[in-house]
């Protein structure tokens, strides 16, 4: 058994109810640490004798059993979902072990099932038709709409036939690029229904990432709308999207259909750009079909969506989930990390064009029955308080965010989360990246005002779900610290060779076993999939993150140990960055390396060297950012760009970046050994070139 197990049997010999008696915490939990950043934060007796997970020993009794027994506990699990014909045996198949042969991973297999029908007429038939399902909230304050479960199902229901008209069939791919309007998630729920595999692209990617995702993809139907305010802008989604298509139409992949949502609040049909016989409108053809529509039931192991995620190389991958294993497991992280009840009104601040969009804006929670706030705006407009007018107005109580807004609004002045009354909260949540603890404390002190837990959910595009997150109300947090591991999941921590390391420690994080909400494979890539996360650490899926464990057994993730940069919770991969740059017919060479950023957690620091002979100047410097922009989306352009005339390399010509990521943080005096490379100078000419 994992090294976690053994420390927590350890916990689970003290009586029952000591949880909730900070003194015992220290016994329980070793002693409660000196340094104010490892403060335990005490859940209070009320919050964990209504919690469904009230105290370490009931979180003991379900993790030992999911460990020793996961068959046994994700089948009872599973049974309270509607299969149309059970799983068969075994449960579960996996091989994580690249020595052994192909990485392989398969939950419910044999299963039938439907992720719509789980999400929609389960919980329609056991009477929440009147329910509401999602409450949308748009861009301007005071434009809002509402749809019950029953209202919900027969949105999806009319686009699933529309889909199934034009020809879409189970397994055929559907591309959605929108932004967050109710027809986001009726068009995912609508492709879950006939077995359509989605790929949702965030609608913030640039018309030729678009096209990238379209080629690599080949979907029959592009979803999309005409445009979308956010905050004071209106962007033309519809224009980006003409561009991809005409680019991947040129590269041999023609999408026959785009379906375009007429979002007139942002843009008038008469207005938009068309292309006849491509172009339809949704509310010219979608609302005449009829509102009932049979699901197509699949196999727990069939696609259910494709989603993009970077990586160390340039070229972004197709992160693929199935059905049955991702449906269990989202809708059971989303019960217990947010402690949720039928009475909760859940907002998600994601956008579904992210894994967390997908996960918990719409399956966990819709599986749950939950009602969901959809926000197509921007958190601090028209005006800083806006996240906190929204949790008033539909008496918000479970509010799940990233660090970046949290520190953002934290600039603002508490008066504009004070003007609010926020009582309605009871659960916050926080996800994308590490939360500094003076950021978590501001969110715990003055947003929950002391009384709501904070779930800090680690977890990744790969993983579908939660992996280590508190339970709110079962154990002391510490401002920080993700905590402990959901049911099911063992995770490890190496050293660079692999060898799992016990007690207080940092390394590798790495995951032992299967659980059933993993990704199986990366789409038409299953090598790289190999390569990529079971190569490293033989043995293991190695999720990228360093970790560090304290001596109470908490996890304490520090960021990504590869060539990805956390830019406000968005996962962007230095090559890709780069080889946007160098796209630029003036630049010769670039090197990008993240550096800390106060409200983002990091920023992107660009080194580039120029063609030879081309003066360095401010045009060129927006015309580089523009680039970036252009091929990926703006929320990838760098803060910085520093010209370097020649780059550090060591003689074998590999660029020294341990030696960049200091000169661009202003750490001179760490630079470490550079009398490897091949022309130690060029350090000190960046140096001199810094601020220039
Ligand atoms: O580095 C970790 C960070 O975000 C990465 C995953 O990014 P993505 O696949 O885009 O999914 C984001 C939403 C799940 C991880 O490898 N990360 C995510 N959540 C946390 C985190 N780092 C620290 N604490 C978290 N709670």
């Amino acid at each position: 058994t994992s090294n976690h197990l053994r420390h927590v049997e350890s916990m689970s010999t003290l009586p029952s109810g000591a949880g909730q008696i900070p003194k015992l915490n220290a016994l329980i939990l070793g002693e409660a640490l000196a340094s104010e950043e490892d403060d335990l934060i005490v859940p209070s007796q009320d919050f964990s004798a209504q919690a469904h997970i009230p105290s370490p020993h009931k979180y003991l009794e379900m993790y030992k059993r999911s460990i020793e027994d996961p068959a046994g506990f994700w089948s009872d699990i599973a049974s309270q979902f509607y299969w149309k014909q059970k799983w068969g045996q075994p449960v579960y198949s996996e091989n994580l072990d690249i020595r052994k042969g192909r990485i392989h991973i398969e939950w419910f297999k044999g299963g039938i099932t439907n992720i719509c029908y789980n999400c929609l007429d389960k919980n329609i038939a056991a009477g929440n038709g009147e329910k509401i399902a999602i409450y949308w909230e748009g861009n301007d304050p005071g434009v809002d709409a509402s749809l019950t479960y029953n209202q919900l199902l027969q949105r999806v229901c009319q686009l699933a036939n529309y889909l199934k008209d034009i020809g879409i069939r189970k397994g055929d791919a559907v591309l959605i690029y929108l932004p967050m309007l109710m027809e986001l998630p009726i068009a995912m729920l609508a492709c879950a229904r006939i077995g359509a595999v989605h790929s949702v692209v965030f609608a913030g990617f640039s018309s030729e990432s678009l096209a990238q995702r379209i080629m690599d993809c080949k979907p029959k139907v592009l979803i999309t709308c005409n445009a979308v305010r956010r905050g004071p802008k209106t962007i033309h989604l519809k224009d980006i999207v003409d561009t991809a298509l005409a680019e991947s139409a040129q590269s041999g992949t023609v999408v026959d259909v785009c379906l375009t949502y007429e979002n007139d609040t942002a843009l008038k049909k008469e207005s938009t750009k068309w292309v006849e016989g491509r172009d339809t409108w949704w509310q010219d053809v979608v609302p005449k079909y009829p509102d009932t529509c049979d699901v197509e039931w699949v196999d727990a192991e069939d696609p259910l969506f494709l989603l993009y995620t970077s990586g160390s190389t340039g070229k972004p991958k197709g992160v693929l989930h199935t059905t049955g294993g991702y449906m269990v497991y989202t809708a059971t992280t989303f019960k217990y990390a947010f402690d949720y009840k039928p009475s909760d009104i859940y907002w998600c601040t994601a956008d579904c064009g992210w894994i967390t969009g997908h996960s918990y804006v719409t399956y966990g929670p819709l599986l749950n029955g939950a009602t969901v706030v959809v926000f197509e705006g921007a958190p601090n407009y028209p005006d800083p308080g806006r996240s906190w007018d929204i949790v008033d107005k539909y008496k918000v109580s479970i509010f799940y965010t990233a660090p970046t807004l949290v520190r953002s609004l934290m600039r603002e002045g508490d008066e504009h989360v004070t003007r609010f009354s926020r009582k309605s909260l009871r659960v916050l949540g926080s996800v994308g990246e590490p939360i500094n603890p003076s950021a978590w404390r501001w969110f715990f002190n003055l947003v929950g005002e002391s009384r709501c837990p904070i779930s800090d959910t680690w977890w990744q595009t790969e993983t579908g779900g939660f992996m280590i997150t508190p339970l709110p109300g079962a154990w002391p947090q510490k401002p920080g610290s993700a905590t402990f591991p959901f049911f099911g999941i063992q995770p490890v921590i190496v050293d660079e060779k692999g060898v799992e390391i016990e007690g207080e420690c940092s390394g590798y994080l790495c995951v032992k076993s299967s659980w059933p909400g993993a990704f199986r494979t990366l789409y038409g890539d299953h090598e790289r999939y190999e390569t990529t996360y079971f190569s490293a650490f033989p043995g293991y899926y190695f999720s990228g993150d360093g970790c560090s464990r304290d001596k109470d057994g908490y996890h304490w993730l520090t960021g990504r140990v590869d060539d990805v940069i956390n830019v406000s919770g968005h996962r962007i991969g230095t090559a890709e960055v780069e080889s946007a740059l160098v796209s630029h017919h003036q630049c010769a060479e670039a090197a990008v390396v993240g550096v800390e950023h106060e409200v983002k957690g990091q920023s992107i620091y660009a080194f580039v060297t120029l063609v030879e002979g081309v003066p360095y100047s401010d045009d060129l410097r927006k015309s580089l950012i523009m680039t970036v922009r252009k091929q990926i989306g703006a929320f990838a352009a760098p803060d910085k760009i520093h010209w370097a005339p020649s780059l550090p390399k060591t003689r074998s010509g590999k660029i020294m970046r341990r030696v960049l990521r200091k000169i661009a943080s202003r750490q001179l005096d760490e630079l470490g050994d550079i009398s490897t490379l091949a022309d130690p100078g060029v350090v000190d000419q960046l140096i001199a070139l810094a601020d220039g």
